[in-house]
């Protein structure tokens, strides 16, 4: 039987070397598409989704990420003071009545594995959505919404993928998927060359994942690039309970490289009811030189 999902876990405790030195002493998901941070789009999309409890495991110059999540009240005073109202509502609604935040510490970067079963103590066993919010997708309704229907229908655990290119798949979780049964994953491998993948269906950071996944990454071991890796983590699960592809409705933006981050920044840019009108005035001059 499929639960309602609550929680949402947010492994944000990477050093984000790809991003260096931006990244040196704040969180690269502290960068900014626009006018938010990359995490608050994560944590949006995940309470659009129905999750009240956000739990955020983090590492070591990270702190900026609890202080978004904060209130501010000497912030809030000059905003009220200044009669900056947009602005206040902007900051207070950051995190709505009704949601809480946990803030777990992985001490060491072992892998995005062992970043999920540190927060097993605050999931408990109930299903729950993992995160990554470097993946940033533009979608209405937003990926883990849909996900979350695709589990309310038929239960199991639920992973995003995408088609990739042949010769990227090394750089992602790839799996194979009977189409015959509600594209349920078969096998996952971690960044297969392509001559080894096993299609090209790519996992990409959003997850709906039974409590279950916990005991297999308690065992796995260390996997690729000597971490504790979740595709492994969810390889063990797949004999156990079932886990469905799913190709989600969106566009993807992998903003921890600096090419899609700077493709982010001009789609949602262009987008925005402040910048989108000059932006675009401003972009065909330079593109026209
Ligand atoms: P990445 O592979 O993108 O690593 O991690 P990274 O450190 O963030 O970035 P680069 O590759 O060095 O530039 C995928 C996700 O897993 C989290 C990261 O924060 C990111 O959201 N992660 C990874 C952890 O929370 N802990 C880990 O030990 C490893």
């Amino acid at each position: 039987m499929a639960h309602k999902v609550k929680a949402a876990v947010f492994p944000v405790a990477g050093r984000g070397t790809r991003f260096l030195p931006a990244t040196k002493a704040s969180p690269k998901e502290m960068l900014p598409i626009v006018d938010k941070p990359l995490i608050q789009y994560a944590v949006e999309e995940a309470i659009e989704a129905g999750a009240t409890k956000l739990v955020f495991v983090t590492g070591s110059s990270k702190r900026a990420i609890e202080d978004h999540f904060d209130t501010d009240p000497e912030l809030e005073q000059a905003l009220t003071e200044a009669g900056k109202d947009d602005l206040l509502k902007s900051i207070q609604d950051i995190v709505p009545p009704g949601v809480s935040c946990i803030y777990i510490r992985q001490g060491k970067p072992l892998g995005l594995g062992h970043a999920v079963l540190c927060a097993r103590a605050a999931i408990g066993d109930e299903p729950f959505f993992v995160h990554l919010a470097d993946d940033l997708i533009a979608g209405t309704p937003g990926c883990l919404s849909q996900m979350a229907k695709l589990h309310a229908q038929h239960g199991g655990s639920v992973i995003a993928v995408e088609t990739v290119p042949r010769e990227d798949t090394s750089s992602y979780g790839i799996v194979a998927i009977d189409k015959s049964d509600k594209n349920r994953i078969t096998a996952i491998v971690e960044k297969p060359a392509p001559q080894d993948a096993p299609s090209d269906s790519a996992v990409v950071g959003r997850y709906l994942l039974a409590p279950e996944i916990f005991d297999k990454l308690q065992h796995i071991g260390k996997g690729a690039g000597g971490e504790i890796q979740l595709t492994d983590g969810i390889a063990a699960l797949l004999d156990q309970s079932p886990v469905y592809a799913y190709s989600f409705s969106g566009v993807r933006y992998d903003c921890g490289s600096k090419l899609g981050y700077l493709q982010a920044t001009v789609a949602f840019g262009l987008s925005h009811p402040e910048t989108g009108k000059r932006f675009r005035e401003h972009l065909r001059e330079v593109l026209s030189d």
